[in-house]
């Protein structure tokens, strides 16, 4: 029996794991258990994740919580080493690029536990990025690289990766979009817009937490501002992330909006994906999203300078945008002008069944010693 421990930390980490968690639980001779950092903690952020992926709880949970990126990275380091001393798994597997996934990476490799590494590849290039660091320093390092498109295949060779262990597998979010899509019934559809009094498929949905674009307080207001003008076109819906939301209060930004900019609290996924159905387009700065809404032929400007998904650019319905055309896109969006995409290859919903394959062959093949 190979016990494999799942790390998740934050937010877009739960959907990423959910659907190995179950292809793992049916394979035999795979024993998977939870190891949940508590990077992100609020109910909003974490747990209803957890209740709409039906999830059980972790197995373990380490409790670390906010701080710097040295503060959090180090605690995930010493909570993860006690884990992994107790458990002794067989083999971890972390997910994306947040800061619990290169702090459990280090840690499981430097007392020789194999890492592999779901979501590989990916590189915006912008080393200011906290996420592009962790990004490297986790492919560097982990056994098992499994991409999502294969321009990560291409970035891992350039940077000299072991080819042998690098498998372009798929997008595994796009499994648990598909699944999420198949449990909401129209009339909860409805019920989830009702609520929030929005009219299908006539408003913006924004998301933005990237500290390039809200941890000054210049750009934060530049952006709020601009979301109050469109907000006199269309209704924009904004469930703000707590890291913006503690810094509009801290730069005192006026937040006396016009009544179509609604900011409301972070939702769950299965809210999200509704709200993302629904919605006349994305404005972002998440990386997630941009896939989602490639998956969901949903036009999406995502305002930042680079993506470390440009297949979402050159094949789906992303574009990169900034303040100076941020309004003569959503324009062109509005006047119904955008590109249709088309969806990548092997974002399929049956990308976990492929990593669970291809261990089962990395283990035969003794690349997990
Ligand atoms: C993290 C990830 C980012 C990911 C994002 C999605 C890193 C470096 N960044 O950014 O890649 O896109 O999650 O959400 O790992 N906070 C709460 N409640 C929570 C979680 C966070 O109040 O449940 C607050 C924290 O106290 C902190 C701020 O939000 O002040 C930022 O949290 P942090 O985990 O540092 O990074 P994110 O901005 O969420």
């Amino acid at each position: 029996m190979s016990k494999i421990l799942l790390v998740v930390g934050a937010r877009p980490n739960f959907m990423k794991m959910a659907p190995l968690y179950f292809a793992m639980s049916q394979a035999e001779g795979i024993e998977p258990a939870i190891v949940h950092t508590g990077q992100h903690y609020d109910y909003a952020m974490s747990q209803a994740f957890f209740e709409d992926l039906e999830l059980p709880e972790p197995h373990h949970y380490l409790e670390v919580g906010s701080g710097t990126h040295a503060e959090q990275t180090g605690k995930v380091m010493i909570e993860f080493e006690k884990v992994l001393g107790a458990d002794e798994p067989d083999l971890v597997v972390v997910f994306g690029d947040v800061n619990s996934t290169v702090a459990c990476s280090l840690t499981a490799k430097k007392l020789h536990v194999p890492v592999a590494h779901v979501e590989a590849g990916l590189r915006s290039f912008d080393e200011t990025m906290p996420e592009e660091i962790n990004r490297r320093v986790t492919d560097a390092i982990s056994d098992l690289l499994f991409t999502p498109s294969t321009d990560g295949d291409e970035n891992l060779r350039q940077e000299g990766a072991n080819h042998t262990r690098v498998r372009c597998v798929g997008n595994i979010m796009i499994d648990s979009v598909v699944t999420i899509l198949s449990r909401i019934s129209a009339a909860q559809e409805e019920e989830t817009l009702r609520q929030l009094d929005l009219p299908p498929r006539d408003y913006a949905l924004v998301t933005l937490h990237r500290p390039s674009n809200v941890d000054a307080k210049d750009s934060l207001n530049a952006i709020l501002r601009y979301l109050n003008t469109l907000a006199e076109r269309i209704v924009v819906v904004f469930p703000m992330h707590p890291r913006t939301r503690k810094n509009l209060a801290r730069f005192g930004i006026d937040t006396a909006f016009n009544k179509g900019f609604r900011i409301i609290e972070p939702v769950r996924y299965r809210e999200f994906i509704t709200l993302q159905k629904n919605s006349r387009f994305v404005l972002t700065d998440s990386g997630g999203i941009q896939e989602e809404t490639t998956y969901l032929r949903l036009p999406c400007l995502t305002l930042r300078p680079n993506t470390e998904r440009p297949i979402t650019v050159t094949q789906g319905t992303n574009e990169l945008v900034d303040m100076t055309n941020v309004a003569e896109k959503s324009d062109q969006i509005l006047s119904g002008n955008w590109k249709e995409g088309a969806v990548p290859p092997l974002w399929d919903g049956r990308t976990a069944g492929r990593i669970v394959e291809a261990i089962e062959e990395f283990a035969g093949a003794g690349h997990l010693q």
